[in-house]
């Protein structure tokens, strides 16, 4: 099979890993890439959102698949664009517009799921002619407040306010003055729900799933879980606190009621669907649809699949996904982001990458890497996910702290205390 992967990051890396272990990959071509993509296949000079550059390539090539890693090809409509081309015949694995809107509309996703009686916190939506009301909805609600804006904001888009003044200035700032422009033309005022979080992901062709192994990450730039929000500093799987009643609790009051909503609306998905859960006294509730896998919870869920990942997207491709087996090994894996430093604001690239050779314990997938010649170079806020296999979760961490000792590049800085809360 001849495979083009779109996107440039740690995840990529990792899918890219991934599909060249299988038996029935031919080509393997990763648009734009990384300096670690390039390990697996060639990376080509091409953007993810560039559809007809994509098709010239396509055709090209014979491409049989695109496997799509971001989400903004797919809310920007990349299998439909596909569908729609005559002179082309290639499956995109990833879901259309319409269905990414699980991830590309908060209220969407919200209608969805109120729809469907999958558990959520209590919300409403507010615009800027309906301001009124949704100061009124916050004053009916208990500290501390959950903002929306409705649309993509760059992960950017969520506020979590202690105080009631403050948030009904945000909520003006997000609605009157375009904060967060088109994306917070409608806000979504949510309940606060007090808890623990993890990512369950599901590979689905629309009829029939498979659960792949779940994962906890780590969002804020600090230990502890403090300061600004990341893409994400680490990750661990499995989840200890995720117990085989919890994740059947998961399966039967949300990843089944979600595949079968999407049925019974006549939304057609394939691809992945990432499930940002918490659990609340044990009980889980969806916090977030995304259309896409995670990252970097890819870095340690893939790690941890057995199957042939090129065989279940051809599953999902020939809607042929039930007669296929989603196998898991019995290893713990866990990842630590190695990031700029400055990031997730201001930072330096193109600091050369040491060490990299050295690492024997670990898989070190890369995120914002370029290669120059022989050298590895950062190029991005988030540079490397270093991942390990052990015994235990615990095991896990201590090889991948391990192997960064011996990787550097000026101004690296990485959070030490991945998973400390969990074990
Ligand atoms: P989202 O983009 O919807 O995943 O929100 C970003 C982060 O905000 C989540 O990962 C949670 O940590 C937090 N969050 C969002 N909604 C809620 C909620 N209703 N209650 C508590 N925390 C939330
Ligand atoms: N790590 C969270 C995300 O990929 O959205």
């Amino acid at each position: 099979m001849k495979v083009l992967l779109l996107g440039s990051g740690g995840r990529e890396h990792a899918l890219a890993w991934k599909m060249a272990q299988s038996s029935i990959l031919e080509d393997l071509f990763i648009a734009p890439g990384n300096a670690g993509t390039r390990k697996h296949g060639q990376n080509v000079n091409l953007s993810p959102n560039d559809f007809e550059g994509i098709k010239t390539f396509v055709k090209e090539k014979n491409i049989d698949i695109i496997v799509v890693g971001p989400e903004d090809p797919l809310v920007n409509g990349i299998a439909d664009f596909f569908e729609n081309q005559e002179d082309v015949d290639v499956a995109v694995i990833g879901p259309k517009k319409e269905a990414a809107l699980l991830e590309g509309s908060k209220d969407f996703a919200k209608e969805f799921m109120k729809r469907h009686n999958i558990p959520t916190a209590k919300y409403q939506t507010f615009t800027k002619d309906t301001i009124e009301d949704g100061y009124s909805f916050l004053e009916s609600l208990k500290a501390p407040y959950v903002l929306k804006a409705d649309g993509l904001a760059a992960g950017k888009g969520v506020l979590i306010i202690d105080n009631l003044s403050e948030a009904k200035r945000e909520l003006k700032s997000m609605l009157a003055d375009a904060k967060f422009g088109d994306a917070s033309s409608r806000v979504v005022i949510e309940e606060f729900l007090d808890g623990i979080e993890l990512s369950c992901f599901v590979i689905t062709d629309g009829d029939s799933y498979k659960i792949l192994p779940e994962a906890k990450d780590y969002k804020r730039i600090g230990e502890g879980d403090k300061g600004l929000n990341t893409g994400g500093m680490g990750a661990i799987s499995p989840v200890p606190f995720a117990s085989p009643t919890f994740l059947d609790k998961i399966e039967n009051q949300i990843i089944i009621p979600t595949i079968k909503g999407l049925k019974n609306d006549g939304i057609e998905y394939n691809g992945f669907i990432f499930f940002g859960l918490i659990n609340v006294k044990n009980e889980p509730y969806v916090i977030e649809y995304n259309c896409r896998l995670g990252d970097p919870e890819t870095e340690v869920v893939l790690p941890r699949l057995k199957s042939d990942l090129l065989d279940l997207f051809e599953g999902v491709a020939s809607k042929t996904l039930s007669e296929r087996d989603v196998v898991f090994n019995d290893k713990s894996a866990a990842t630590v982001m190695m990031v700029s430093g400055g990031y997730p604001e201001k930072y330096e690239r193109g600091k050369q990458i040491y060490g990299l050779n050295e690492i024997t314990d670990s898989i070190v997938f890369h995120a914002g890497t370029i290669a120059d010649g022989p050298v590895v170079k950062t190029n991005g806020g988030r540079v490397l996910a270093v991942t390990s296999y052990g015994k235990n979760v615990e095991d896990a961490l201590n090889k991948s702290y391990n192997s960064i000792q011996k990787i550097s590049f000026e101004g690296a800085y990485y959070r030490k205390d991945i998973g400390f809360d969990v074990l």
